[in-house]
């Protein structure tokens, strides 16, 4: 398949793509032993021979996947034309390109998956796996039982029911609770709108698990990277 090479050189770990479009205008980067310095040119890495520096180009065996403990005022992208604080800037993995496997609010924190497994992300985002996500989350005021239950039950979101829901309060004090949520669906904002339709707006949210993968004493703004143990354990 003909991909830009710009593309190709970035997926082999070699740099970031606007890196790769550097080296490709500094006449670096041969195709079949023909320098290109044009941007955009298609090629089949699997049929042409790339090289950079003379040396060759390869797709990146190695495949890498980190448990992020997300601070607010992050954006879950690899870049933000608003110029905010995003997530990849987090991560120091010279010639890795990990991306996020889905999403955290701005406001949100907590756990999230970054990897440059394509593989892998389509697997823990696929419907199909119900991987669970885990949250604490700080409501306002006192939930009523019944409200609870509804949420525990599916409640209608935008025009469709939510899948059934765990819900365990955690602790109750003046004015706030503070509980336990696990769904396996993500829709935006899912869990904000789950507490807003019962009339307590969540006043702070963290993702503390994916599957059965925690983020345990993982400190805020940093990040590990994942075993096969580890990711085993999100699939459980
Ligand atoms: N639910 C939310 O409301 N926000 C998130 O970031 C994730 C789930």
């Amino acid at each position: 398949m003909k991909e830009r090479l710009q593309k190709v050189l970035a997926r082999a770990g070699l740099a970031s793509r606007r890196k790769a479009e550097e080296y490709i205008a500094q006449g670096r980067v041969m195709v079949d032993g023909r320098r290109v310095e044009k941007m955009g040119e298609l090629v089949d890495p699997e049929r042409q021979t790339i090289t950079c520096d003379g040396r060759p180009v390869r797709e990146t065996a190695e495949k890498v996947t980190v448990l992020l403990n997300k601070p607010a005022g992050y954006v879950t992208t690899m870049a933000d034309p608003q110029g905010r604080p995003i997530v990849s800037a987090l991560i120091d993995e010279p010639g890795l390109r990990l991306f996020p496997v889905g999403r955290l609010d701005l406001d949100t924190e907590g756990a999230l998956l970054l990897t440059n497994d394509g593989d892998l992300a389509q697997r823990i985002l696929h419907p199909s796996k119900e991987i669970n996500r885990t949250y604490q989350a700080r409501v306002q005021g006192q939930p009523a039982a019944e409200g609870l239950e509804a949420l525990r039950r599916g409640i209608i979101l935008e025009g469709r029911q939510t899948w059934p829901a765990g819900i365990r309060v955690l602790r109750r004090e003046p004015g706030a609770t503070t509980l336990e949520v696990v769904i396996h669906e993500g829709r935006k904002r899912q869990v904000r709108k789950m507490f807003a339709a019962i009339g307590h707006p969540v006043l702070y949210l963290k993702r503390v698990a994916y599957g059965g993968l925690r983020l345990g004493g993982l400190p805020r703004g940093k990040y590990r990277r994942l075993s096969e143990d580890d990711l085993r354990l999100i699939f459980r």
